[in-house]
Formats: structure tokens, sequence, C-alpha cells
């Protein structure tokens, strides 16, 4: 029987999700809601909102669906999944509860001092005066997190006490509790590992590049490129974090009876000769990881298998299968972003993308949408990435750069370095 396929989210996270399903030996027939211009190539688009649960339930019984992949956090932190398993439907993503690892950074504190995962020590402030107080029991930088789902946005990293007071004031206007964290040296990385409520098997490792401008100046962003896998990341690596981390991880959120299916998303802090911390957890898939992790993934592993075992609770199956960890090539991915990002930015701006893409060259819409004349506009500050899979993370880039080259795209703009570093050394480079 043809298995029916609900895709949450609109992003280049989804429309590379969808890639994969698409090319699943099982060929499922795809549905997305509420998608984007590029989603709806692979997919029929429904016009719901992705937490909105009461419609995504109506949907998935008229459709009579056989498995949804939730996207995005704000659906999870919903109780999607909790809704869609009360009714009998296979899904794959972390329950409400196990959400909170996302949604609350306090909690996710909390949980990693319970398991003795590595974290950055913390102070959590429910209010301004709480934050002020314990701001004088650390130094230069500060790093000020509000609590809550922010979309990589609500961190601050302030190199004075007068910047540090600024981003309190603008917590407290929010009404937002802060945690304040020691801050910590090292070069990033996003290790996604898919789990099953028991296990936790990491993915192909990736780099995001976080900041809005080349060599990580200026704002915090979503996310403005990646590329995987990571040279430095090695056997021994993945054995520590494993160790160190994944599996007191799954453990403790057993105990917690919320048991962590779907992507867990470790944010990680590597240093040399210093175990790796974390930085954050996420409960999905990252955004732009996906877009360089996928498509290494998806022609040597049948993607919907994973993501089903995963929601059915078994990745038994999936142990020691090393294309989960060794790609045999590379991938680059470059955010086009839209002037101004991440602060104020225009939308409604027209895109031209060329006819033909070079082999190996992905263009996954972020945020746009077809108008009735045809005419693909942007939506959103993050509307295209541009992703290359080669021999190489050089060629990779060079393929990425051209091929942004080739878009008809006026108010935009790329950050000019993702993977730059990496490509020309296999050392901890960031
Ligand atoms: P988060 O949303 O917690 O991932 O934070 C966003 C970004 O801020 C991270 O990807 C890091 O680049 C930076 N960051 C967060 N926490 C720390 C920390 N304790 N030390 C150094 N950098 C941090
Ligand atoms: N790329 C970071 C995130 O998905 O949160």
């Amino acid at each position: 029987m043809t298995q029916k396929v609900l895709v949450l989210g609109s992003g280049g996270r989804e429309h590379a999700l969808l890639e994969a399903l698409s090319l699943s030996p099982q060929a499922p027939l795809l549905f997305v809601a509420p998608g984007n211009a590029g989603c709806y190539t692979l997919a029929t688009g429904v016009d719901m909102k992705a937490d909105d649960v009461q419609a995504v339930l109506d949907f998935v019984e008229a459709e009579d669906i056989s498995f949804v992949v939730v996207g995005p956090e704000a659906p999870l932190v919903a109780g999607v999944v909790d809704a869609l398993v009360a009714k009998g439907i296979l899904v794959f993503g972390p329950s409400q509860a196990a959400a909170q690892l996302e949604a609350s950074k306090h909690y996710a504190k909390q949980i990693m001092a319970k398991a003795g995962v590595p974290t950055a020590g913390y102070a959590y402030c429910k209010n301004a005066q709480e934050a002020e107080t314990a701001l004088s029991q650390f130094t230069a930088p500060y790093v000020i997190k509000e609590d809550g789902l922010a979309a990589g946005k609500g961190v601050t990293i302030a190199q004075t006490l007068a910047e540090a007071h600024e981003a309190l004031a603008r917590a407290e206007a929010k009404h937002s509790p802060v945690v304040i964290e020691e801050f910590l040296e090292g070069v990033e990385l996003s290790l996604l590992a898919i789990a099953d409520g028991t296990v936790a098997i990491p993915l192909i490792s990736a780099q995001d590049f976080k900041r809005v401008g080349d060599n990580d100046t200026g704002e915090n962003t979503g996310g403005m490129g990646a590329y995987a896998p990571v040279p430095f990341v090695d056997d021994a690596l993945l054995a520590t974090v494993q160790a160190t981390i994944l599996d007191p991880m799954m453990k403790t959120m057993q105990a917690e009876k919320a048991p962590f299916k779907g992507i867990l998303y470790a944010g990680l802090m590597i240093h040399p000769n210093v175990k790796p911390f974390v930085v954050e957890f996420n409960v999905r898939f990252g955004d732009p990881e996906t877009q360089v992790v996928l498509p290494l993934l998806q022609d040597r592993i049948d993607v919907l298998a994973l993501l089903m075992d995963s929601a059915k609770g078994d990745l038994s199956s999936w142990q020691g299968v090393r294309a989960l960890q060794e790609p045999t090539q590379k991938a680059v991915t470059v955010v086009v972003a839209a002037e101004g990002y991440p602060q104020a930015y225009a939308t409604g701006q027209v895109i031209r993308l060329p006819d033909a893409l070079p082999k190996g060259v992905n263009v996954f819409h972020a945020g746009t949408n077809r108008l009735p004349s045809g005419e693909l506009v942007s939506v959103v500050g993050r509307v295209l990435t541009v992703t290359a899979v080669a021999d190489s993370l050089f060629e990779a880039r060079t393929q990425v750069y051209g091929a942004i080259e080739a878009i008809d795209f006026p108010q935009s703009f790329t950050r000019s370095d993702i993977a730059l570093k990496a490509s020309e050394s296999t050392s901890l480079v960031g």
C-alpha cells in the first residue's frame, strides 16, 4: 500500500526532508503543511498551520495519512505528537514533555545536571532583579539567554557589563526569565542523533554558521550556512559523545517518563583536550544542517524507513550502519537571506532561479511563495538554501557560490565564508 506521508513545516529543512523522502524506494505520496513553493514541487500543499493541532488531526483522518514527520519545534511544543499518537497515528518527533529540552533552557539544564552531562555553569533568573544579582557571579563575556523558543535569536554574548545590562533589559521588556551562563571556548559542532526512546544514534556531523556576518561577526541568526561532515570528528569523539552525552540523556529522559524519540540535536562546544560540552539541545532536525546531512544520506539509505523506525521505537536494525555517520561525499549549504535579516527586511521580493542547475546542486526553498502570475517571491528572512554535494568541501563550496551567482535576487545577501576554513584544513576549525 502506498504510504501517505505528511510533513509539517515550511522551511529549507522541510524541503530537504521532502526531497529525501521522495527518494525512498517506498515511493510515498507526500503532503506538506503549510510548505513553500519549493516543497510544492514534491508534495501536495495543505493550507494549515503546522502547530494547529486540531487541524492536523482532522486532515490526517480525512486523508488517511499513515505517517507524519514534524519539522519545526512549535508543533512539537504544542503537543502534536501526543495528539497523533493518541489517535494511533505513527509520527516522527518527540512528545510535548520531551520537547521541553528545547522549549525551556532551564529544563534542559536541570536534565543535564541529573544526567551528569557536561554543560556551562548557569544561573536561572525569574526577573531583572535576580538577573542583576546573578550577573556579579560571572565574568565577561556574559552569555545571556531568554528562556523559551527564540529561533536562535534569544541569545546575547555580551563583551561588557553595559551590553549585559542591555540584554537583560530586553528580556525584562518581554517578561522573559533568563539563563546566564559561563562562556565556553571552542569550536561548535552540530550532532544530530536519531532516537527511538531508548537509544540515540548520531548522524553525519555538521557545522552551522550562526552569526550573520563573515568571520563570525554580528548578530546570531537561525543559521547562515552549514557543511558536513566536519573533518575533526572521528570515532573517538563520537564514542565520547555517545558515552558522556547521548546515553545518559536517553536514560534520564526515560527515568523522567519523557523517553526521547525523534532527533536529539546536540549543539556541542569542542575544545582540544577538553571533553565536549553541550551548548544547547534542540528536539528536531537543524536548519540549515538538514540541508547538508540528508543529501549525504539519501542516496545510501532509505530515510523514510529510518524515520519510521524511530517513530515505532525500534532503531535496532540501524545500529552499526556506518552510512549514518560516514558519507562518501561532502556537502555545503549557503543561506540566501533578505537584506536586513535578522533585523527588519522586505518581503515580496521577486526571485528568478536559473532554468538548470549543475549536477549535485540543489536549491532548497526556505521562505518562498509562487504568485498566481507564476513569479517566485520571498516571504521570510531566510529565503533559499543552496546546497551542493561533491567529492571535496572545496568543490562543493565553489559549486554553491557559483550557483548563487546565477540566481537573480537583488535585495539579498549571503555569508561568503561558509565552510571556507574547513575546506582548507582538517584540524579543529569553525
Ligand atoms: P543557543 O541558542 O543556546 O544555541 O545559543 C546560540 C549560540 O550562542 C550558540 O550556537 C553559540 O554560538 C552561542 N553560545 C550559546 N551559549 C554559549 C556559551 N555558554 N558559551 C559560548 N557561546 C555560547
Ligand atoms: N541551525 C540551528 C538550529 O536549527 O537551531
